[in-house]
């Protein structure tokens, strides 16, 4: 066989640190720089694609790879780490029969044959994206799917669940957990009415409230927002349009003349009850937080000019910065009608956190990755947002590395809401080493306190997670 040229032979997504590992490993005393903090106890999770069995290499597509989990527990300044995939169906299918039975995004319209079985899901449940943690329950997300329960602490799967029947609709990989009622909400969307749907489910995991939520076309909505009273549905332009993909343009692409909307429901409304407001339009992947003050509601998100889903941000076209959000919030007035909105900072940044104890209730601080400027989907860096003094600060990864998404652990018996510790992976790519990072998020400028070596390569992913061992 022809060599392939190199430039031919490599897809982004499967290159370098983005390239997937085979094997699921244990590991403990690993090298540590620094001293890991006696009062950080629990799970720093990060879920993210891992392809076994791939259709086609060329057309691979970094939202195709299956789940992995790699993780690390903390318990009295140690660290065990343990890497796992999630046995998810359609893993499990293409385990037995040794190779890919899922064609994947970019190859819907190849000609091959589907190999999937007859009376089955036509897409696979990757599980790949992101976790909730509620109810004593672990859940790694994959938004078109139902959400997947995994047991701590040895990651395995227990399976996909639908509340008892009662789920019907996709699940976010981004609901929100408000910690003071310990209701989590969560919603999905379709590119099939009802284009979005929302349900409620409460302190003891029983789902008990539902509602679809009507907009005019289907778009791409991959987070929302939840005050204490209200939840946030985000109406902005990535639309799925099929004519515009026939004549030749993305089936999911930035609509201008979509303009962008945010509807604002009590928590347990339904849809007659969602007002919706005009705002400037742009896009938001990921929010931060939303609150309720006085007679407005607050939301805080990454927001960029334009987007490249589908390129995941690697496409020609759009200059990157243009693609890249930046922190921004709007304050709706539900009184009058008034919007106050604007840019909170100029940096780059997406993957936003918060203090996820203080969720759907005013935050002061945000945690955000700062975009590496010249590719997508790694982070030169992390920043934190101090609503209060309207300033950032920064600390940034170095030469060559690299980073994903940085979590907020709060530290054992915290008072304060930025009591606690920014924990993420970062590669260095010149030295091909992996590390785990543990930075004082009330001094992130200092840079981490501790920095575990980690002794096999932990590639590149999506959202990260924080389960406390109380
Ligand atoms: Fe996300």
């Amino acid at each position: 066989m022809a060599q392939a040229k190199p430039s031919e032979a490599v897809n982004f997504f499967l290159d370098g640190n983005f390239g997937p590992v085979a094997e699921e490993r244990d590991a403990q005393d690993m090298q540590v720089e620094g001293t890991i903090p006696k009062d950080l106890a629990g799970h720093f999770l990060r879920v993210g694609p891992n392809p076994v069995h791939i259709f086609k290499e060329e057309a691979y597509h970094t939202f195709d790879g299956d789940g992995m989990i790699h993780a690390i527990e903390f318990a009295d300044g140690a660290a065990r780490y343990r890497n796992r995939f999630v046995q998810t169906d359609g893993y499990k299918l293409e385990q037995e029969r040794g190779d890919w039975v899922y064609k994947g995004l970019n190859s819907i319209l190849d000609p091959t044959p589907s190999r999937v079985p007859a009376g089955s899901p036509s897409n696979k449940n990757l599980a790949n994206t992101a976790f909730a943690y509620h109810n004593n329950t672990l859940y790694a997300l994959h938004e078109p799917s139902r959400p997947t329960v995994i047991k701590l602490p040895g990651l395995e799967t227990l399976g996909a669940t639908d509340f008892n029947g009662r789920l019907k609709h996709p699940f976010s990989a981004h609901p929100k957990v408000d910690q003071k009622t310990g209701e989590m909400m969560t919603f999905g969307y379709a590119f099939s009415t009802p284009f979005v749907s929302y349900s409620v489910i409460n302190s003891t995991g029983e789902l008990v409230h539902t509602t679809p939520i009507t907009i005019e076309k289907p778009v791409f909505m991959h987070d929302f927002a939840a005050s204490e009273k209200y939840t946030l549905f985000l109406d902005f332009p990535i639309t799925f349009d099929i004519d515009r993909a026939i004549a030749g343009g993305p089936a999911l692409g930035y609509e201008q003349e979509h303009g962008s909307r945010i509807g604002v429901m009590p928590r347990f409304g339904s849809d007659e009850e969602v007002r919706w407001f005009e705002v400037k339009t742009g896009v938001v992947v990921h929010t931060a937080n939303a609150w309720d003050d006085g007679d407005e509601v607050v939301l805080q998100a990454s927001r960029s000019k334009t987007a490249d889903i589908i390129g995941a941000g690697t496409g020609a076209g759009d200059k990157l910065s243009d693609t890249q959000g930046q922190l921004y919030q709007w304050r709706i007035n539900l009184n009058t009608g008034a919007i106050t909105e604007g840019l909170l900072s100029e940096l780059h940044c997406d993957f936003t956190r918060i203090n996820d104890n203080y969720a759907c209730h005013k935050t002061r601080y945000v945690y955000a990755g700062l975009f590496n400027s010249k590719r997508a989907f790694t982070f030169d860096g992390v920043m934190k947002y101090d609503s209060d003094s309207a300033s950032e600060t920064t600390y940034t990864y170095g030469a060559d590395r690299y980073g994903g998404e940085a979590v907020f652990a709060p530290r054992v018996g915290a008072q304060a809401e930025d009591d606690g510790y920014l924990v993420s992976f970062v590669h260095d790519e010149k030295a091909n080493q992996s590390e785990c990072l543990i930075i004082d998020a009330q001094d992130i400028a200092a840079g981490p306190v501790a920095a575990i070596i980690m002794p096999f390569r932990v590639p590149y992913g999506f959202h990260a997670g924080w389960v406390a061992a109380d």
